[in-house]
């Protein structure tokens, strides 16, 4: 009888382990703005999943923000907030970030920009913006842990999170961290360049109009900049003080949007000079000086000092996001920025996460992913050990996977805007290798070039193998997405596949949302992938 039941338990056991995440944990979003479908997701074949994943990630996304969300109390969340998740516990992180936000609000832009006929939408959203605009104005002037608004170095602006009533956050965290000024000047930016091509002007009373925007809010993020870009501070992970890639790329970027804008539309010559002194010195240190690359490394190395003392390899998702989010090809930007996803630094970063993750990750130990072409499940860098709670050993995060995604997407997109032939070389070759079998006969190269000719079938071949790999990474978090309200968590487990870590972060569904919309550009752009 003892024996029965123990296999009974044992059965039991086992079943636990393999039954997807969302039996594990079922948590219905508080609400839900826009009425979804009632539809199951897993009943939903690949092309209808996603389209579905990412209409409920919008919604979850306003969901998260002050003022639209039909969830949020108003006066816990002032409009415009945009919070990491609505929950406090396990970990607590009710709270708002610079740089989700910043994130977040750019993700509302690039949706207003798609569909900018719309004109309720767009009045939506623009409210929305321009609420996010105008509560930044007041957190901007928090004293806080970081320092102050008002010091010559504007230390204050480096803080990373505050309360979701705008007032500061004073407990201990990883501080300061230097990418949030840059992160929100570029989606500001972005906004204003968005108005200015629709011929639209600032709604918002407080604010009243650009040149106000400029002077009291982007211009100190950019100041923020001109002043401690070269100081090591901490990282968009929160853990270690020192110099990186993302955040020197990111506010790279926010220089060179800052300074086109301040020489354009508002003529602040001097300070447009500054921000170009600035920019050379900072595209110098990311290009050279600051030991991001190695001629003996293929990819970006995100942190160096822990390179060089031999703690890390070096690989990190955060470089990929970096690529993402300080490159847009929507808002007019002549982009001039180093390492966008063309770059083979940005591709082999992908190339060699997937060989190192597939073997990392038990879950990735699937037949189904074992080919090269395949991709598999990323989380934030090889040696990262913080499982959602606490440390032991990291797992794969929806945010690493979806952006690799991204990043292919986004390749397919620009290459084919370019009209242009593939150049493969030796800096890239291993990136292309799994997507051309030509290219094994024809490898190793030297100095050499292979070309593969614009609209050549070998060219129609290669762009749908990466389309299908950039979807086989969308493919590897399908199953671990609750099933049937699509919301998720932070990580998913590196043995079991289950979700763990903060729940409903506004971060994971803008991942997804920004992944499925390039995959549609990208599908536009390859109309032969949709037969
Ligand atoms: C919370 C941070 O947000 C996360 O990125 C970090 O890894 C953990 N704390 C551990 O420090
Ligand atoms: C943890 C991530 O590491 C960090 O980048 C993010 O800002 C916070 N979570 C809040 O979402």
């Amino acid at each position: 009888m003892l024996f029965l039941h123990n296999c009974i338990a044992l059965f039991a056991a086992c079943q636990a382990l393999y039954l997807p995440n969302s039996w594990r944990h079922s948590i219905p979003h508080p609400g839900l703005l826009i009425k979804v479908g009632s539809q199951n997701l897993d009943e939903l074949n690949f092309e209808d999943w996603i389209s579905e994943q990412s209409d409920r990630s919008f919604s979850y996304i306003l969901e998260n923000i002050g003022g639209i969300s039909s969830v949020l109390d108003r006066k816990q969340v002032l409009p415009g907030v945009v919070i990491a998740s609505p929950l406090k516990v396990d970990p607590d992180y009710f709270y708002t970030w610079t740089r989700d936000s910043a994130l977040t609000v750019r993700t509302l832009i690039y949706h207003m920009n798609d569909y900018f006929r719309d004109d309720a939408l767009v009045a939506r959203l623009r409210k929305v913006v321009e609420d996010y605009i105008e509560v930044n104005y007041k957190i901007q002037r928090l004293p806080n842990q970081s320092g102050r608004f008002e010091d010559e170095r504007r230390s204050g602006l480096g803080e990373p999170k505050f309360l979701t009533t705008a007032k500061s956050f004073d407990e201990n965290w990883g501080r300061p961290q230097s990418d949030g000024p840059g992160l929100r000047v570029s989606t500001i930016l972005g906004y204003l360049f968005f108005l200015e091509r629709n011929d639209l002007q600032i709604e918002n009373d407080f604010l009243g109009n650009t040149t106000f925007i400029y002077y009291h809010i982007i211009k100190p993020d950019l100041e923020y900049i001109v002043a401690n870009w070269n100081e090591k501070l901490f990282d968009l992970w929160e853990e270690v003080n020192s110099h990186h890639f993302f955040t020197s790329l990111t506010q790279l970027k926010a220089l060179q949007d800052g300074q086109r804008f301040a020489r354009t539309n508002v003529i602040d010559m001097k300070f447009a000079e500054q921000l170009q002194t600035t920019y050379d010195l900072l595209k110098d240190f990311i290009t050279s000086s600051g030991g991001f690359t190695k001629p003996s490394i293929p990819y970006v190395i995100e942190i160096p000092e822990l390179h060089e003392q031999g703690t890390r390899s070096g690989l990190d998702a955060a470089t990929f996001l970096a690529a993402l989010h300080a490159h847009n090809l929507e808002f007019g930007g002549t982009d001039n920025i180093p390492f966008d996803v063309d770059d083979s630094h940005i591709l082999n970063t992908i190339t060699a996460m997937v060989a190192d993750m597939r073997q990392r990750y038990p879950i990735n130990h699937n037949k189904a992913r074992w080919q090269n072409n395949v991709g598999v499940a990323l989380g934030r860098y090889p040696e990262d050990v913080y499982d959602g709670q606490g440390t032991s050993l990291g797992n794969p995060w929806f945010i690493s996977t979806l952006s690799a995604s991204e990043i292919l997407f986004k390749w397919i997109y620009k290459n084919t805007r370019r009209n242009a032939d593939i150049v493969i070389d030796k800096l890239n070759i291993a990136f292309f290798r799994p997507h051309d079998a030509q290219l094994n006969d024809e490898a190793p190269i030297s100095d050499s070039k292979i070309v593969i000719p614009y609209k050549s079938e070998r060219y129609h071949a290669l762009l749908t193998s990466i389309y299908k790999y950039a979807d086989s990474f969308i493919a590897s978090v399908q199953g671990h997405v609750h099933r049937t309200d699509g919301t998720m968590l932070e990580q998913f487990d590196r043995w079991t596949g289950y979700m763990r870590g903060a729940k409903l972060l506004t971060w994971l569904y803008l991942a997804f949302h920004n992944c499925a919309r390039w995959r549609s550009k990208a599908a536009d752009e390859i109309e032969w992938i949709r037969n």
